[in-house]
């Protein structure tokens, strides 16, 4: 039998434990296990329920298949690698083994890293794990570094590799498109390649998002089975590869940057560090998968978390370009009047020798259009100030249009290839600025420093970027590093944010691109939330939210009212309905309010003091159960949200189809205390008679076995097809 010497027995029960040979990476409720021994190839033993040290220490005995844990290129070329390379002579093989295992306390998180060298060059890959206490995330990522000769050609360089025992294994993934994002797609895992990656250049998350589940028991559910969660947490390129070959007992899951044709020279003594790959494994379903990533989320990916979010109006769907000083002052002045916290300026406010109108010109110039605001920021800040609340304003940084003065005079700052025409995007006159160049990292940190040195009252910025990268070519790096480019826009963006972050901690920024094209959690250590979609229609709102909620909280996903008809659906639903989708995220307005009724704005008033008072603590920082699914067409959706506590949770309940005469499932609730009686208040009601169980108690055990019935219309004047329900639970 093999010695273990136990290198950190003084950790607790949350923390990494370290033995010589077998390491053992500990989350509260899982662990991930690997053999170590020096001068061997690293191999994974296990992933899954956390197992004691004997049961880890008997894991190759119990059948584990070995399989090398960072599969590397070259002495068999069959597997599909985590990290291919050529060497500086030529060399296209690794045979990297353990050189050593480190660990060590980083502020709240244990750290362990497993040296790896090369057997005959000077090549080294550390493999690196995170883990936080009380959190049932697994950070991976690796550092890649050599001290050859000369550079070495990164072909393969991915975050983490995981092999996935095979089964009856179901994936699911994330897919979509402008107005239509986090689509889910769940499917019995099949044998072949499955890819899922984004190309986008810029923004990643429109077209597939970057995470994935396993599901091990088949198709997955909310509440029972065993699940892997993966997410890579990058804004760049990206590829999820599952490779199902038919000849092993294990799937392969790799997660990293897309190298197509983004090879990468690495120069002796660099070191290259790939984005993180957050793994969570779970016995207890879906639910539990996505509550694990939210808490770990709040916690420790994005900002402010802890903060409960502004109620706000912005001014796209309301105005558009259109932007007028009074009219701001208006939309203000409405906001203010109906309880919200905080007013958005969006696109169209600068612009002066291309004053930006529409979509054609402007992008660059981050100059206040006097004509539209002759009292300028300083105006819109004092109109804010009298109405009592915040004020915060669009910026696209990373873009400029052909019609703009920074275009005129820099020319080469923008991405392009050699040889070939500018490629446009938006308006057919966007270009996207080349963050490879640090001179263009100056002129979009320039673009925020400027605005909040001079405006220190800006309390939030909304951060767009509405183009992808069309034209594969740099004017800034040179001829033998363009294959860098996609990387190293995302280093220079990252490095641009650490700055302003550094400069500005406390001011609230919203990641948006073209909607939800960077719900990424790469992005959002430098952002507080994300604009979910530029669909605001509620119905198809209730779809892209629920896909959204697998990993992000609801504290990051911004979720506006807007007019009826829909402005991008056409469709046309009550306020009661529009306003009880909006209020299960980060509540907002998006509209004119000026169009308005009375009655509409009174209904609004209510309801925002509602979400104010009641809802948005327990939707913000509250523990998310989805409890019937749209993508399940049963006509219906419900969810809730309940305090970790207990002693508060809201439920929703919206239909999905207005058939008549249908039947609904009726929904159990969850994530009460069978123990507790919960009074029962409806939130947001319009109803002239009260529903049966208003005021009323149940025990925990009752609602989550049984549920409440819910009515199928509203008993209301502005009743129609589209019913919804929001109560209110409060422990007694
Ligand atoms: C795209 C965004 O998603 C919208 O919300 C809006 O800000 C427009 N850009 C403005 O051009």
């Amino acid at each position: 039998m093999k010695r273990i010497v136990t290198l950190a027995l003084a950790f607790l029960s949350l923390s990494t434990g370290v033995l010589a040979e077998v390491v053992q990476i500990n989350t509260p409720g899982s662990s991930l296990v690997m053999q170590a021994d020096k001068g061997k190839k690293l191999k994974h033993l296990y992933y899954g329920t956390r197992i004691t040290d004997s049961d880890a220490a008997n894991l190759k005995a119990a059948g584990a298949a070995l399989l090398n844990a960072y599969p590397d290129y070259g002495v068999d070329p069959s597997v599909e690698p985590a990290i291919a390379v050529e060497h500086a002579d030529g060399n296209m093989t690794l045979d990297l083994v353990v050189d050593g295992i480190e660990s060590r306390e980083e502020n709240d998180a244990s750290v362990t890293v497993i040296r790896l060298r090369d057997k005959a060059y000077p090549f080294f890959v550390n493999v690196c794990y995170r883990t936080y206490p009380g959190l049932e995330i697994v950070e991976t990522w690796t550092e890649i570094s050599h001290s050859e000769k000369k550079t070495v050609r990164l072909n393969r360089f991915a975050s983490g590799y995981l092999p996935i025992r095979y089964g009856d294994v179901w994936i699911t993934s994330f897919y979509g498109s402008w107005a239509n994002e986090a689509q889910i797609q769940c499917e019995p895992l099949a044998h072949g390649m499955k890819v899922i990656k984004d190309r986008d250049g810029v923004r990643n998350s429109a077209s597939a998002r970057s995470e994935i589940v396993f599901s091990l028991d088949g198709k997955p559910a909310e509440d029972n089975g065993r699940l892997i969660g993966a997410a890579l947490c990058y804004s760049g390129n990206y590829r999820l590869i599952v490779d199902a070959s038919p000849d092993k007992n294990y799937h392969h899951f790799i997660a990293g940057i897309d190298e197509t044709q983004s090879s990468y020279s690495l120069r002796p003594k660099e070191t290259f560090t790939t984005p993180v790959l957050a793994l969570s494994y779970t016995d207890k379903g879906l639910g539990q998968l996505s509550r694990s990533f939210h808490r770990w989320g709040r916690d420790k990916k994005m900002l402010h978390a802890d903060k409960l979010r502004d109620v706000l109006l912005n001014s796209w769907e309301g105005v558009y370009f259109d932007i007028k000083e009074n009219e701001m002052d208006q939309m203000m002045a409405d906001i203010a009047s109906m309880g919200g916290e905080l007013f958005v300026m969006d696109d169209g406010w600068f612009g002066v020798k291309y004053p930006r109108n529409g979509d054609k010109q402007g992008l660059g110039d981050w100059t206040v259009d006097t004509r539209k605001l002759p009292a300028g920021i300083p105006g819109l800040l004092d109109a804010a100030r009298r109405h009592g609340i915040k004020f915060g304003i669009w910026i696209e940084p990373e873009m400029v249009n052909i019609g703009s003065e920074l275009y005129e005079n820099h020319p080469e700052y923008v991405i392009k290839a050699p040889n070939r025409d500018l490629t446009y995007g938006r308006g057919k006159t966007q270009m996207v600025l080349d963050l490879s160049n640090p001179k263009v990292q100056d002129i979009v940190f320039t673009v925020v420093d400027t605005l909040l040195t001079r405006y220190p009252d800006i309390a939030y910025i909304k951060w767009d970027a509405n183009m992808p990268i069309r034209n594969h070519g740099s004017q800034y790096l040179s001829a033998d590093n363009q294959s860098h480019l996609f990387i190293d826009y995302h280093r220079g963006l990252e490095k641009t944010l650490r700055r302003i972050r550094a400069k500005y901690p406390d001011i609230v920024i919203q990641a948006c691109a073209s909607g939800g094209a960077r719900v990424n959690y790469g992005l959002l250590p430098w952002f507080d939330e994300f604009w979910t979609s530029d669909n605001t229609d509620a119905l198809q709102r209730i779809y892209i939210q629920w896909g959204t909620s697998c990993f992000y909280p609801a504290i990051a996903m911004a979720s506006h009212i807007s007019a009826a008809p829909n402005h991008q659906t056409g469709r046309s639903m009550n306020l009661k309905f529009r306003t009880d989708v909006a209020m299960s995220g980060r509540l907002g307005m998006e509209i004119q309010p000026r169009n308005m009724s009375p009655e509409e704005r009174d209904q609004c008033r209510r309801a925002i003091e509602e979400y104010k008072t009641h809802l948005r603590p327990i939707v913000q920082h509250g523990d998310l159960y989805r409890l019937l699914s749209p993508f399940d067409r049963l006509g219906a959706a419900s969810l809730m949200y309940a305090t970790p506590e207990k002693d508060r949770a809201v439920f929703f309940w919206w239909k999905t189809e207005a058939f008549c005469h249908k039947q609904y499932p009726r929904v159990k609730m969850a994530g009460l205390d069978p123990d507790r009686n919960y009074k029962v208040t409806e939130m947001n009601r319009i109803d002239l008679k009260p529903l049966a169980f208003e005021g009323k108690s149940f025990s925990g055990r009752y609602l989550m076995d049984k549920g409440l019935e819910m009515p199928l219309s509203h008993n209301a004047p502005s009743a129609d097809e589209w019913a919804s329900r929001v109560l209110l639970l409060t422990a007694e």
